[in-house]
């Protein structure tokens, strides 16, 4: 009789754990697709990308942006009022022979354009929900990457205990209203998916605790995030500390595109090779002394688009702290180290067409002027991993090399 009960313990238990499960993955299939009509907006043409993607070209009033309920009656802008002074400068620049770069594309413009009045958006696929760690945190960063680099107030343990590894180079005790730089394109080996390695620039504001503000743009390779080894352009912002606001790209509603050329998210194409031919990116973020909001332009005449200023707290008025650089995720533990590569994986000692770089290095002032940054510091938790090293000349400004491969006998 005992055994019987017993018995019918267990069977009730385990139909209750079956039927749990199956009622947890159909509310979780549920849960995606609500997430997945909310982040992909019905397209008036869809381009197929030869990496795979499909390119959704949107109307520019429906973007994920007018989500977001201080939008609903936004009036959107056309243009910035204001472009920094001193902005074409490097055209000007003769550059050597052997120091010459070249533009740079997006893969699935080989496919196709976008009509005019809408805006390409990288259409989210299933899968790229499935490999995040829940619906909510699809395209967040996860929390352990609060400290990035604090270079001077950090604590130390700090910055190691969180597994991600930097070589940068900053400017701080100012305000400053905008960033630019010129970087150089790699697609970086990638040890386990669950790492990133990526090249960008920081615009930050508050201090590094819960209420962090930053606006950051640049290049990365992202298993997690994309499905592929794939360089990718790509922004992110947050207001407080990478928590609940904020996201990569167009994954969550705050930055207004306007642009009908470029998709955040997409593949870059070509990219650069080692002792060969060499791409980069050029990427300014400024903020508009009119209305406010910070712009984005890449290269010199795509106009991405804005973030409203109402998204952010200190960056409502103004940047204090500037960083360029690096960085990667080191998943593993104790002391022992990835082989994921930063920039080229290759030293800044190789120079150019071998070591990644940052070229002219500026920062936009109160005035709107774009200046060169004064007083650049450099930050690296391990320079026998990613280094960095500065410099500047007639050609490039103020620039540096940075990156690293990781994992060797000199980083065990
Ligand atoms: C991080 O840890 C490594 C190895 O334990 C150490 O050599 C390095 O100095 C640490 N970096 C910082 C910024 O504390
Ligand atoms: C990405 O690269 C890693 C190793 O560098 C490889 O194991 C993996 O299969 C690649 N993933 C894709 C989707 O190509």
């Amino acid at each position: 009789m005992r055994g019987r009960a017993l018995l019918m313990v267990f069977l009730l238990s385990l139909m209750y754990v079956v039927c749990g499960a199956r009622l947890g993955s159909e509310r979780q299939k549920l849960e995606i697709e609500k997430h997945l009509n909310r982040l992909n907006k019905k397209p008036v043409k869809s381009i197929e990308s030869p990496d795979g993607d499909i390119i959704d070209c949107v109307h520019i009033s429906h973007q994920p942006a007018f989500d977001h309920p201080y939008l609903k009656d936004h009036k959107i802008l056309t243009r910035p009022e204001y472009h920094p002074e001193g902005l074409f400068d490097d055209n000007k620049v003769s550059v050597k022979p052997k120091e010459r770069t070249n533009p740079i594309n997006q893969l699935w413009h080989l496919n196709g354009k976008c009509p005019e009045g809408t805006i390409p958006i990288r259409r989210t696929k299933k899968d790229d929900v499935l490999r995040a760690s829940s619906v909510k945190r699809y395209g967040k960063k996860k929390h352990r990457s609060i400290p990035i680099p604090q270079p001077k107030s950090a604590d130390p343990d700090l910055i190691n205990e969180s597994g991600h590894q930097h070589a940068i180079a900053y400017v701080e005790g100012d305000k400053y209203y905008g960033a630019k730089a010129t970087i150089n394109v790699w697609e970086p080996k990638i040890q386990q998916p669950n790492e990133f390695s990526l090249s960008q620039l920081w615009i930050l504001g508050g201090s590094f605790g819960q209420d962090l503000n930053s606006i950051e743009a640049g290049w990365q390779v992202s298993p997690d995030l994309y499905g592929d080894n794939n360089t990718r352009l790509f922004t992110y912002w947050t207001s407080d500390a990478y928590q609940a606001t904020g996201c990569y790209n167009l994954l969550c509603s705050g930055f207004i595109q306007i642009n009908g050329d470029i998709a955040m998210g997409a593949s870059i194409s070509p990219i650069s090779a080692y002792r060969n031919s060499q791409y980069d990116i050029s990427i300014l973020v400024w903020k508009d002394p009119t209305e406010g909001h910070w712009w984005m332009q890449f290269g010199s005449e795509h106009v991405l688009g804005y973030w409203p200023s109402f998204l952010f707290s200190y960056l409502a008025d103004s940047a204090s702290m500037i960083e360029w650089g690096g960085e990667v995720v080191n998943s593993e533990a104790d002391g022992h180290h990835t082989s994921t590569q930063m920039g080229s994986g290759h030293f800044p000692e190789e120079g150019f067409g071998k070591s990644s770089y940052f070229r002219n290095i500026q920062v936009v002032d109160g005035s709107n002027n774009l200046k060169a940054p004064k007083g650049i510091g450099t930050f690296t938790e391990q320079s026998n991993c990613y280094d960095v090293q500065t410099g500047s000349n007639g050609d490039w400004g103020h620039y540096f090399y940075y990156g690293g491969p990781g994992k060797s006998p000199n980083c065990p």
